[in-house]
C-alpha cells in the first residue's frame, strides 16, 4: 500500500479564535497570553545592526504561531538610550533607528490582521533629561508652569524617607542642575528626572500622549514605574493616594471614550500594596503580581511549595473585572524587593553565586541560565506560569531556552538579538558584527550556533516545540485565565498542587517541585466519579474514587489534568467499588429468601419484600457500575429475573440469573450469576467476593456477602468441571447446557481442578478469568439470540481448520430457552498471554501519527512508504485469520 497521502501540514490554529478576542469582549485581557520584546532585539531589517519595525512586522506571524495573543513592546520612542529609552525625550513619534510613525502603524494592522493585541509603554513618571520639556523647565523662571513640570527644590535634604532604587548607580534623589541652579528630583537614574504631577499640565500632556496612541488603535498600556507618580513629605513617596487619584483620572479617561483597551500598573509592591491599584475596579485593569515571581524560583529551589502558596494566601481578592500579570523573566533583573533579606541571602546564593549576576536588588539573569538549562526545570517553571491565576508574560528568547551575558553590563545581558538561526549574527541581521546594538550570546551552551529558533522549529522535543503544545493546550480551557483557584494540601510538601475552576471547567495542576520522583496523595473526594484528563497527552487516568488519590511525578514533573465528567474511564481500570457501601440484604433462609413460592407461608410477605428491594436497588445499583453495563448513564429501573436455577455443585450453590434490566423504558437481557459467602464458614472466599460485591448480607447473627459469581473460585471451577462433564442444568424456562470441545482435555490437563484462579477482569462488553495461565473462562453479559460469532469462529479454528495462531476453543456454556432459541453465557479458551488487541493497536498508531505530523515541520513530510511495517502487522493479525477462516 503505498497510496497512504501525507495530509497537507496543518498550520497552528489562529490564536484569537478560541479566546474570544476577535470579539468585543471588554475582558479580553484575562486571557491574554503576552509575549514581551523588544524593537531594536527582534529582527533587523535593514541590516544596521539594530532591529526595526519592518523587521518585528516581519516576524509577527512567527509570534502568532507561537500561540501567544498579546505583544508588549518597550519604548520605541526617541531617546538618549541612556535606560534603554525608558528615557524618553518625545513620547509622540518613533525612534528614528527603528523607523517611522508609519512603520508603527504598518505593524500594527499586522499583528490586528493576524489576530494579535499590541500593548506600549506609558513611562509617566520622568522623562528623559533631552526632553524639550526639560530643557525648557530649566532655564524657565522659578514658580513659572514649565519650570514646574518637574520637581524642583534648593536643597537635596527633602524625602529623606524615599529609597534609592538603582542603589548601584545611584547615592541620591536628587540631582544638581547648573542651569536651573536648583536640585531636581528623581527615582531612577539621574538623567531622568520626574515630573511633577501636582502641576495640572502636567497631567494634561500625559492624556494627550496616551490620546494620541489609543487613537492609533494601540490595545493597551503599561504603566511603568507608577507608584512613584507624586511626593509628599513625611512619606515614602510610594502609592501615596494623590498619585491614585492620578490614575483614576487616566482610567476615567479610557472609560469615556474607548472600548477594550487597558492599563496595565508596574508596581513592584506587596500584594496588599498593588492592590489599591486596581481601585474599586476605576483605575489599572491588571497589575504586575511581583512577590510571586521570586518565590515561584524560591519554591523550586527548596523543593517545597510553601513560598508560593504563603505569598498566594497574601494576595487580596480583586475586582472581579481586573487581572493579575505574572511572569518569570523580563528586561529587568529578577527584582528581589519584594522578599525579606533572609530569602535574599537564599536567592543570591542559590541563583547568583558569581557576583557578576548580582546588580541592583537583583540577579540579572535569564530563565534557562537560572535553570541551569535543565530542560525538566524550565518547563516546570512555564507550566506554573501559564496555570496559575492571572495572564502570563513570556519574555522574548525564553521560548528557546536563550542565555545571557552579564559582562555587557547593566542589564544589557538579558536584551541580547534574538536567535533566530545558525547564520550570522544569529540570523537578527545581515550587517558587520561590530555594528550590532549588542553581540549576540555565543557561548558553547546557549550560543545562536545551538539554540535558535529554526533548529528548534524542526526538533518535536524542542524547548520551542513544547511551548508552543502548551500553549496551545493552556487554550483550550477558560479557567487558566477566569478562574478561581483553590490550593489542595497534600501531605506532601515538595508537591504544589491547586484547582482552577471556571463554570463546569475545573483544572488540576499538579507540580513536583523537587529533583526526584515525588508519590502524592490528593484528597479530590468532592470530584468522585470524574476522569482526570491529562491535557498534554489527552489520557484519561482511573476515575477520582472515595480514597485519596494517589500519583506519582517524576522529578520536577508536572501535570495538568481536566477533571471529566463525560470521559470514557480507562479501558484496563476495575473499578472496585468498596462492599462498605453495598447495602444489607437480609437474607432469612439463604437464597430461598428471594422466593415468595419456596417460603413458609407466614415470610411470603418478607421474600417478596426482599425480593423488590434486590430487583430495584441492590442489583441496579451493581450493575450500573460496572464496565460491561452498554446502557451507561441509564439508571436501571428494575432488573427482573426472566429465568433462574439454584444450581448445586456439592455444599455449595449459586444462583444463576438471567435478567431483564428496564432502563429509559428500554428491555435488555443480562446474565448474572450470583453467590454467597458468610464471614463465620470461609473468610477467604468473603474476601474475594467482596471486590464484585453486590450486598452485604445477614442471616440472623451470621454475616457476609453476596457477589458476582464470577469472582468465586468454586463457582469457576464448577463450570470448567460442568463443561469437562457436559452437563446440562434445568433452569425454570429452558436449561444450561456445558459443552467442551475436542481440545479441552490438551487445553486443560488433567489437574485443571487444581489450578489457581485469578481475580475477574472487567471489560467493556464480558467479564475474564485466569485459570492458572491455561484457560481462559469469558462470561457474557448483555446477551442476545442466535449464533455467536464468537462461538462458531472458536469452534471452526479450533476442531476444524486447526489454526494456531488464534485462542483454541475448549468449552462453551449457552442458555438454551425452551423455546429452543440458544444464548451464549461462557466460553472457556486457551490461554495466550495479552499482547494488546489490533484496535487499540491501530487507535494508537493514528494518533502519535497525527502528533508527529502536527509537530513536524512542513517541507519533512514522511516518506511514501512510512506506513509500511503497521501495514504488514495487520496483515499478518488480521488479514491472516480472515484468509484462513474463509477460505
Ligand atoms: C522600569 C523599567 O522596567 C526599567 O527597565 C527602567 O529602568 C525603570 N522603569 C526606569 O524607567
Ligand atoms: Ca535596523
Amino acid at each position: 500500500m503505498n497510496d497512504v497521502k501525507t495530509p497537507a501540514p496543518v498550520s497552528a490554529p489562529d490564536p484569537a479564535a478560541s479566546t474570544g478576542l476577535e470579539g468585543q469582549d471588554a475582558l479580553w485581557y484575562k486571557d491574554a497570553v503576552i509575549y514581551q520584546l523588544n524593537v531594536k532585539s527582534f529582527f533587523d531589517s535593514n541590516d544596521d545592526g539594530i532591529g526595526d519595525f519592518k523587521g518585528l512586522t516581519s516576524k509577527l506571524e512567527y509570534i502568532r504561531d507561537l500561540g501567544v495573543n498579546t505583544i508588549w513592546l518597550m519604548p520605541f520612542y526617541p531617546s538618549p538610550l541612556k535606560d534603554d529609552g525608558y528615557d524618553i525625550s518625545d513620547y509622540q513619534n518613533v525612534h528614528p533607528q527603528y523607523g517611522t510613525l508609519d512603520d508603527f502603524r504598518a505593524m500594527l494592522n499586522e499583528a490586528h490582521r493576524l489576530g494579535l493585541k499590541v500593548i506600549t509603554e506609558l513611562v509617566i513618571n520622568h522623562t528623559s533629561d533631552q526632553h524639550p520639556w526639560f530643557q525648557a523647565a530649566r532655564t524657565a523662571p522659578p514658580g513659572s508652569p514649565q519650570r514646574d513640570f518637574y520637581v524642583w527644590s534648593d536643597t537635596d535634604q527633602k524625602y529623606l524617607d524615599t529609597r534609592i532604587i538603582f542603589t548601584d548607580t545611584e547615592s541620591s534623589n536628587w540631582a544638581w542642575d547648573p542651569v536651573a541652579k536648583a536640585y531636581y528630583w528623581h527615582r531612577f537614574f539621574s538623567h531622568q528626572p520626574d515630573l511633577n504631577f501636582d502641576n495640572p499640565k502636567v497631567l494634561e500632556a500625559v492624556l494627550q500622549t496616551m490620546r494620541f496612541w489609543f487613537d492609533m488603535g494601540v490595545d493597551g498600556f503599561r504603566l511603568d514605574a507608577i507608584p512613584y507618580l507624586v511626593e509628599r513629605e513625611g512619606t515614602n513617596n510610594e502609592n501615596l493616594r494623590e498619585t491614585h487619584a492620578v490614575i483614576k483620572q487616566l482610567r476615567a479617561a479610557i472609560d469615556a471614550h474607548y472600548e477594550n483597551r487597558f492599563l496595565l500598573a508596574e508596581a513592584n509592591q506587596w500584594p496588599e500594596d498593588v492592590r489599591e491599584y486596581f481601585g474599586d475596579g476605576d483605575e489599572c485593569h491588571m497589575a504586575y503580581h511581583f512577590p510571586l515571581m521570586p518565590r515561584i524560583y524560591m519554591a523550586i529551589a527548596q523543593a517545597d511549595r510553601y513560598p508560593i502558596i504563603e505569598i498566594m494566601q497574601q494576595t487580596p481578592d480583586i475586582p472581579d473585572s481586573c487581572q493579575w500579570a505574572i511572569f518569570l523573566r523580563n528586561h529587568d533583573e529578577l527584582t528581589l524587593e519584594m522578599v525579606t533579606s533572609k530569602e535574599r541571602d537564599y536567592m543570591y546564593t542559590t541563583y547568583a553565586a558569581d557576583l557578576q549576576a548580582r546588580i541592583n536588588l537583583g540577579i540579572r539573569r535569564r530563565l534557562a541560565p537560572l535553570m541551569e538549562n535543565d530542560l525538566d526545570r524550565i518547563k516546570l517553571m512555564n507550566s506554573l506560569l501559564l496555570s496559575m491565576p492571572g495572564s502570563p508574560i513570556l519574555y522574548y528568547g525564553d521560548e528557546i531556552g536563550m542565555g545571557d551575558n552579564f559582562f555587557i553590563g547593566d542589564r544589557n545581558g538579558v536584551r541580547t538579538p534574538m536567535q533566530w538561526s545558525p547564520d550570522r549574527n544569529a540570523g537578527f541581521s545581515r550587517a558587520d558584527p561590530q555594528r550590532l546594538y549588542l553581540p549576540p550570546i555565543m557561548d558553547a551552551v546557549y550560543g545562536y550556533p545551538s539554540t535558535n529558533v529554526e533548529a528548534q522549529s524542526r526538533d518535536p522535543s524542542s524547548l520551542l516545540s513544547w511551548t508552543k503544545r502548551l500553549l496551545a493546550v493552556r487554550k483550550t480551557s477558560r479557567s487558566f485565565g477566569r478562574g478561581a483557584r483553590r490550593f489542595l494540601r497534600p501531605g506532601n510538601r515538595k508537591i504544589l498542587a491547586y484547582l482552577r475552576e471556571f463554570g463546569d471547567d475545573t483544572i488540576l495542576c499538579v507540580a513536583n517541585l523537587s529533583r526526584s520522583a515525588q508519590p502524592v496523595e490528593l484528597n479530590l473526594s468532592s470530584f468522585k466519579g470524574r476522569v482526570p484528563v491529562e491535557m498534554l497527552g489527552r489520557t484519561a487516568f482511573p476515575p477520582i474514587g472515595e480514597l485519596p488519590y494517589l500519583l506519582t511525578i517524576s522529578a520536577y514533573g508536572f501535570y495538568w489534568f481536566r477533571l471529566t465528567t463525560d470521559a470514557e474511564v480507562p479501558s484496563w481500570h476495575e473499578q472496585i467499588v468498596s462492599i462498605d457501601e453495598r447495602p444489607v440484604l437480609v437474607l432469612f433462609d439463604g437464597w430461598t429468601s428471594l422466593f415468595r413460592d419456596r417460603v413458609v407461608p407466614w415470610r411470603i410477605g418478607i421474600a417478596e419484600k426482599t425480593r423488590l428491594q434486590f430487583e430495584t436497588d441492590t442489583l441496579p445499583r451493581y450493575i450500573e457500575t460496572q464496565r460491561w453495563y452498554a446502557a451507561k448513564g441509564a439508571a436501571i429501573e428494575r432488573a427482573r429475573f426472566a429465568d433462574h436455577v439454584l444450581w448445586q455443585e456439592g455444599k455449595v450453590s449459586w444462583l444463576v440469573t438471567l435478567l431483564d434490566l428496564e432502563a429509559a423504558g428500554e428491555h435488555a437481557s443480562y446474565f448474572m450469576p450470583l453467590a454467597l459467602a458468610w464471614e463465620e464458614r470461609d473468610e477467604e472466599r468473603v474476601r474475594n467476593l467482596s471486590t464484585a460485591g453486590v450486598a452485604k448480607i445477614r442471616q440472623q447473627a451470621n454475616v457476609g456477602v453476596m457477589g458476582d459469581a464470577f469472582a468465586d473460585e468454586i463457582f469457576c471451577r464448577s463450570v470448567v468441571a460442568a463443561m469437562a462433564a457436559r452437563k446440562e442444568v434445568a433452569t425454570s424456562q429452558g436449561k444450561l447446557q456445558f459443552r467442551k470441545t475436542s481440545a479441552f482435555g490438551r487445553l486443560a490437563g488433567k489437574d485443571f481442578s487444581t489450578l489457581k484462579v485469578e481475580r475477574p477482569r472487567g471489560s467493556s462488553s464480558n467479564t475474564v478469568v485466569t485459570i492458572g495461565e491455561r484457560l481462559i473462562l469469558k462470561g457474557y453479559r448483555r446477551l442476545r439470540t442466535g449464533s455467536n460469532p464468537e462461538l462458531e469462529m472458536g469452534r471452526y479454528l479450533t476442531e476444524v481448520a486447526h489454526y494456531p495462531n488464534c485462542a483454541p476453543l475448549a468449552g462453551a456454556l449457552e442458555y438454551v430457552a425452551n423455546d429452543g432459541e440458544a444464548r451464549l453465557l461462557a466460553m472457556l479458551q486457551g490461554y495466550v498471554a495479552n499482547q494488546g488487541d489490533g484496535w487499540t493497536h491501530s487507535l494508537e498508531y493514528v494518533q502519535r501519527h497525527l502528533e508527529q505530523y502536527r509537530t513536524t515541520p512542513a517541507g519533512d513530510l514522511a516518506p511514501v512508504n512510512a506506513h509500511e511495517a503497521y501495514l504488514a502487522l495487520m496483515r499478518v493479525t488480521s488479514g491472516g485469520v480472515a484468509s484462513t477462516v474463509f477460505m
